[in-house]
Protein backbone atom coordinates (compact mmCIF):
# COMPACT_ATOMS: atom_id res chain seq x y z
CA UNK A 1 0.00 0.00 0.00
CA UNK A 2 1.34 3.32 -0.49
CA UNK A 3 0.15 5.91 2.47
CA UNK A 4 3.08 8.51 2.42
CA UNK A 5 3.67 11.06 -0.19
CA UNK A 6 6.26 13.74 -0.73
CA UNK A 7 5.17 17.27 -2.03
CA UNK A 8 8.60 19.36 -2.74
CA UNK A 9 7.61 22.86 -2.59
CA UNK A 10 10.37 24.59 -1.68
CA UNK A 11 11.78 26.42 -4.88
CA UNK A 12 12.10 29.66 -5.23
CA UNK A 13 9.56 30.08 -8.54
CA UNK A 14 11.75 32.14 -10.54
CA UNK A 15 9.41 31.98 -13.47
CA UNK A 16 6.96 33.57 -11.80
CA UNK A 17 8.59 36.57 -10.73
CA UNK A 18 8.00 39.22 -9.67
CA UNK A 19 4.94 38.19 -7.80
CA UNK A 20 6.83 35.13 -6.23
CA UNK A 21 8.88 37.00 -4.67
CA UNK A 22 6.60 37.23 -1.62
CA UNK A 23 3.68 34.87 -2.83
CA UNK A 24 4.39 31.12 -3.28
CA UNK A 25 3.42 29.65 -6.83
CA UNK A 26 1.68 27.14 -4.93
CA UNK A 27 -0.62 29.51 -3.53
CA UNK A 28 -1.64 31.13 -6.45
CA UNK A 29 -5.26 31.10 -6.85
CA UNK A 30 -7.23 28.56 -8.66
CA UNK A 31 -11.20 29.46 -8.05
CA UNK A 32 -10.68 30.49 -4.61
CA UNK A 33 -8.70 27.52 -3.57
CA UNK A 34 -4.70 27.70 -4.35
CA UNK A 35 -3.29 25.57 -6.60
CA UNK A 36 -1.50 23.05 -3.89
CA UNK A 37 -5.00 22.38 -2.77
CA UNK A 38 -5.59 20.32 -5.39
CA UNK A 39 -2.62 18.88 -5.07
CA UNK A 40 -3.22 17.80 -1.60
CA UNK A 41 -6.73 16.59 -2.67
CA UNK A 42 -5.43 14.20 -4.92
CA UNK A 43 -2.82 12.53 -2.79
CA UNK A 44 -5.93 12.07 0.11
CA UNK A 45 -7.89 10.88 -3.02
CA UNK A 46 -5.62 8.59 -4.17
CA UNK A 47 -5.16 7.01 -0.98
CA UNK A 48 -2.94 8.59 0.82
CA UNK A 49 -2.96 9.00 4.46
CA UNK A 50 0.27 11.04 5.28
CA UNK A 51 1.90 13.79 3.92
CA UNK A 52 5.34 15.44 3.72
CA UNK A 53 5.98 19.14 2.13
CA UNK A 54 8.94 20.25 1.90
CA UNK A 55 9.55 23.71 2.42
CA UNK A 56 11.63 26.90 2.45
CA UNK A 57 11.94 30.21 4.45
CA UNK A 58 9.11 32.15 2.15
CA UNK A 59 7.04 29.71 2.27
CA UNK A 60 4.91 29.80 5.54
CA UNK A 61 2.04 30.83 3.78
CA UNK A 62 1.36 27.08 2.49
CA UNK A 63 1.88 26.24 6.44
CA UNK A 64 -0.51 28.34 7.69
CA UNK A 65 -3.17 27.87 4.99
CA UNK A 66 -3.23 24.44 5.85
CA UNK A 67 -3.34 24.95 9.52
CA UNK A 68 -6.30 25.72 12.02
CA UNK A 69 -7.35 29.18 12.60
CA UNK A 70 -9.14 28.95 16.33
CA UNK A 71 -9.32 33.20 15.85
CA UNK A 72 -11.42 33.17 12.53
CA UNK A 73 -13.19 30.05 13.43
CA UNK A 74 -14.44 32.00 16.74
CA UNK A 75 -15.68 34.98 14.62
CA UNK A 76 -17.39 33.26 12.26
CA UNK A 77 -19.20 30.88 14.82
CA UNK A 78 -20.09 34.07 16.47
CA UNK A 79 -21.80 35.71 13.32
CA UNK A 80 -23.87 32.15 12.87
CA UNK A 81 -21.71 31.81 9.36
CA UNK A 82 -21.07 27.66 10.22
CA UNK A 83 -21.04 26.89 6.90
CA UNK A 84 -17.97 28.72 5.94
CA UNK A 85 -16.15 27.08 8.67
CA UNK A 86 -16.74 23.88 6.83
CA UNK A 87 -14.70 24.80 3.86
CA UNK A 88 -11.58 26.32 5.68
CA UNK A 89 -8.61 23.97 4.99
CA UNK A 90 -7.93 21.81 7.19
CA UNK A 91 -7.03 18.02 5.39
CA UNK A 92 -8.22 15.46 6.84
CA UNK A 93 -5.03 13.54 6.69
CA UNK A 94 -1.61 14.80 8.81
CA UNK A 95 0.32 17.30 6.71
CA UNK A 96 4.20 17.36 8.10
CA UNK A 97 6.74 20.39 6.97
CA UNK A 98 10.91 20.15 7.03
CA UNK A 99 12.34 23.35 5.81
CA UNK A 100 15.31 22.48 3.13
CA UNK A 101 17.74 25.38 3.79
CA UNK A 102 19.45 25.79 0.54
CA UNK A 103 18.01 25.24 -2.67
CA UNK A 104 19.88 22.44 -4.16
CA UNK A 105 16.99 20.75 -6.35
CA UNK A 106 14.44 18.72 -6.17
CA UNK A 107 16.55 15.46 -5.56
CA UNK A 108 17.79 17.41 -2.42
CA UNK A 109 14.59 18.05 -1.51
CA UNK A 110 13.00 14.62 -1.76
CA UNK A 111 16.29 12.95 0.21
CA UNK A 112 15.29 15.29 3.40
CA UNK A 113 12.05 12.77 3.43
CA UNK A 114 14.45 9.39 3.77
CA UNK A 115 13.16 9.64 7.50
CA UNK A 116 9.39 9.99 7.21
CA UNK A 117 9.39 7.42 4.26
CA UNK A 118 11.55 4.53 6.53
CA UNK A 119 11.33 1.42 4.40
CA UNK A 120 8.16 1.88 2.51
CA UNK A 121 6.88 2.67 -1.12
CA UNK A 122 5.84 6.24 -1.17
CA UNK A 123 4.52 8.53 -3.55
CA UNK A 124 6.04 12.54 -5.19
CA UNK A 125 3.49 14.86 -6.29
CA UNK A 126 5.18 18.22 -8.01
CA UNK A 127 2.79 20.68 -6.90
CA UNK A 128 3.73 22.78 -10.10
CA UNK A 129 1.65 20.21 -12.23
CA UNK A 130 -1.61 20.30 -11.89
CA UNK A 131 -3.60 17.30 -13.62
CA UNK A 132 -7.65 17.65 -13.89
CA UNK A 133 -8.88 13.96 -14.90
CA UNK A 134 -12.41 12.85 -15.64
CA UNK A 135 -11.91 9.58 -14.74
CA UNK A 136 -9.68 8.75 -11.41
CA UNK A 137 -6.98 11.16 -9.62
CA UNK A 138 -3.90 11.44 -11.40
CA UNK A 139 -1.66 9.74 -8.67
CA UNK A 140 -4.41 7.14 -7.91
CA UNK A 141 -3.75 5.89 -11.69
CA UNK A 142 0.35 5.34 -11.24
CA UNK A 143 -0.80 3.61 -7.37
CA UNK A 144 -3.21 1.22 -9.21
CA UNK A 145 -0.10 -0.04 -11.27
CA UNK A 146 2.09 -0.15 -8.25
CA UNK A 147 -0.16 -2.27 -6.68
CA UNK A 148 -0.03 -4.89 -9.37
CA UNK A 149 3.49 -4.48 -10.36
CA UNK A 150 4.86 -3.44 -7.13
CA UNK A 151 8.11 -1.49 -9.35
CA UNK A 152 8.38 2.05 -9.13
CA UNK A 153 6.38 3.98 -11.74
CA UNK A 154 6.83 7.49 -13.12
CA UNK A 155 3.18 9.18 -14.74
CA UNK A 156 4.64 10.87 -18.20
CA UNK A 157 2.92 12.46 -21.14
CA UNK A 158 3.78 12.82 -24.74
CA UNK A 159 4.59 16.43 -25.25
CA UNK A 160 5.91 18.35 -28.60
CA UNK A 161 9.19 18.12 -29.26
CA UNK A 162 10.13 21.74 -29.00
CA UNK A 163 9.16 20.98 -25.23
CA UNK A 164 10.90 18.07 -24.56
CA UNK A 165 13.69 20.42 -22.91
CA UNK A 166 11.77 21.35 -20.01
CA UNK A 167 11.32 17.84 -18.92
CA UNK A 168 12.75 14.93 -17.46
CA UNK A 169 12.49 12.11 -20.51
CA UNK A 170 12.22 8.33 -20.61
CA UNK A 171 12.58 5.91 -22.87
CA UNK A 172 11.17 2.03 -22.57
CA UNK A 173 9.72 -0.68 -24.03
CA UNK A 174 5.71 -0.52 -24.66
CA UNK A 175 4.12 -2.93 -22.47
CA UNK A 176 0.21 -2.14 -22.80
CA UNK A 177 -2.37 -0.27 -21.69
CA UNK A 178 -0.07 2.83 -21.80
CA UNK A 179 2.47 1.56 -19.74
CA UNK A 180 6.67 1.44 -20.55
CA UNK A 181 9.27 -0.76 -18.80
CA UNK A 182 11.77 2.05 -18.72
CA UNK A 183 15.14 1.33 -20.15
CA UNK A 184 16.50 5.53 -19.40
CA UNK A 185 15.99 8.89 -18.70
CA UNK A 186 17.25 12.23 -18.92
CA UNK A 187 16.42 15.20 -17.22
CA UNK A 188 16.15 18.37 -20.05
CA UNK A 189 17.67 17.00 -22.77
CA UNK A 190 18.68 19.58 -25.01
CA UNK A 191 19.11 17.43 -28.09
CA UNK A 192 18.63 14.00 -29.07
CA UNK A 193 15.61 13.03 -26.54
CA UNK A 194 14.86 9.77 -26.19
CA UNK A 195 11.47 9.77 -26.57
CA UNK A 196 7.97 12.24 -26.51
CA UNK A 197 6.95 11.54 -23.34
CA UNK A 198 7.62 13.51 -20.60
CA UNK A 199 7.76 12.94 -16.73
CA UNK A 200 4.82 14.96 -15.37
CA UNK A 201 5.82 15.40 -11.99
CA UNK A 202 3.88 12.27 -10.32
CA UNK A 203 5.70 9.29 -9.40
CA UNK A 204 5.20 5.87 -6.73
CA UNK A 205 8.75 5.35 -5.68
CA UNK A 206 10.33 2.00 -4.30
CA UNK A 207 12.27 2.81 -1.08
CA UNK A 208 15.47 2.08 -2.90
CA UNK A 209 15.54 5.41 -4.75
CA UNK A 210 16.54 7.21 -1.58
CA UNK A 211 19.59 5.70 -0.50
CA UNK A 212 20.41 6.34 -4.52
CA UNK A 213 19.89 9.81 -4.11
CA UNK A 214 22.05 10.27 -1.33
CA UNK A 215 24.93 9.35 -3.60
CA UNK A 216 23.79 11.90 -6.17
CA UNK A 217 25.98 14.51 -7.30
CA UNK A 218 24.52 17.52 -8.77
CA UNK A 219 24.27 17.94 -12.51
CA UNK A 220 21.71 19.94 -14.91
CA UNK A 221 21.54 23.52 -13.05
CA UNK A 222 23.94 22.62 -10.68
CA UNK A 223 20.97 20.49 -8.33
CA UNK A 224 20.77 16.98 -7.09
CA UNK A 225 18.15 15.89 -9.59
CA UNK A 226 15.60 13.29 -9.00
CA UNK A 227 16.01 11.67 -12.37
CA UNK A 228 19.67 11.11 -11.93
CA UNK A 229 18.29 8.75 -9.09
CA UNK A 230 15.56 7.16 -11.19
CA UNK A 231 18.65 6.52 -13.73
CA UNK A 232 20.82 4.56 -11.33
CA UNK A 233 17.66 3.24 -9.89
CA UNK A 234 17.01 1.32 -12.97
CA UNK A 235 20.79 -0.42 -13.15
CA UNK A 236 18.74 -2.14 -9.95
CA UNK A 237 15.12 -2.47 -10.41
CA UNK A 238 12.47 -2.41 -12.68
CA UNK A 239 10.37 0.99 -13.38
CA UNK A 240 7.38 1.97 -15.13
CA UNK A 241 6.50 4.56 -16.90
CA UNK A 242 2.04 4.69 -17.29
CA UNK A 243 0.59 7.66 -19.39
CA UNK A 244 -1.79 9.26 -17.27
CA UNK A 245 -4.93 10.22 -18.52
CA UNK A 246 -5.84 13.81 -17.68
CA UNK A 247 -5.63 17.76 -18.66
CA UNK A 248 -1.89 18.59 -17.48
CA UNK A 249 -1.57 22.29 -16.43
CA UNK A 250 2.08 23.69 -15.63
CA UNK A 251 1.16 26.37 -13.87
CA UNK A 252 5.13 27.42 -13.54
CA UNK A 253 3.98 28.82 -17.21
CA UNK A 254 1.54 31.97 -16.83
CA UNK A 255 -0.40 30.42 -19.99
CA UNK A 256 -1.12 27.03 -18.44
CA UNK A 257 -2.02 28.36 -15.66
CA UNK A 258 -4.58 31.04 -17.28
CA UNK A 259 -5.90 27.59 -18.44
CA UNK A 260 -5.94 26.14 -15.40
CA UNK A 261 -8.10 28.90 -14.13
CA UNK A 262 -10.34 29.11 -16.54
CA UNK A 263 -11.24 25.13 -17.41
CA UNK A 264 -12.36 25.34 -13.06
CA UNK A 265 -14.08 28.03 -13.93
CA UNK A 266 -16.10 27.04 -16.75
CA UNK A 267 -16.67 23.39 -14.50
CA UNK A 268 -17.97 25.36 -12.46
CA UNK A 269 -20.43 27.49 -15.04
CA UNK A 270 -21.67 24.56 -15.98
CA UNK A 271 -22.46 22.90 -12.50
CA UNK A 272 -24.97 26.05 -11.62
C1 LIG B 1 10.99 18.50 -12.57
C2 LIG B 1 11.72 17.21 -12.90
C3 LIG B 1 11.48 16.84 -14.37
C4 LIG B 1 9.98 16.74 -14.63
C5 LIG B 1 9.29 18.05 -14.22
C6 LIG B 1 7.78 17.91 -14.32
O1 LIG B 1 11.59 19.56 -13.27
O2 LIG B 1 13.11 17.38 -12.65
O3 LIG B 1 12.10 15.61 -14.64
O4 LIG B 1 9.74 16.45 -15.99
O5 LIG B 1 9.61 18.42 -12.88
O6 LIG B 1 7.15 19.12 -14.07
P1 LIG B 1 11.37 21.12 -12.84
O7 LIG B 1 10.05 21.51 -13.46
O8 LIG B 1 11.33 21.15 -11.35
O9 LIG B 1 12.51 21.85 -13.42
Amino acid sequence: MVKKAIIPAAGYGTRGLPITKVLPKEMFPVGLKPAIHYVVEEAIESGIEQILMIVSKKKNMIVDYFDESLELETFLERENKHHLIDILPVPSIPIHYIRQPYAKGLGDAIRLGKYFIGDEPFAVLLPDDILLSNKEPALKQLVNQYNKFKKSIIGIKEVEESKLKHYGVISGEAKGEELFKLDDIVEKPSKNAPSNYAVIGRYVFSPAILSLLDKQQPSVGEELQLTDAIKDLLSQEECFGKVVEGKRFDIGIYEEYLNLVNTIQQAKNKKK
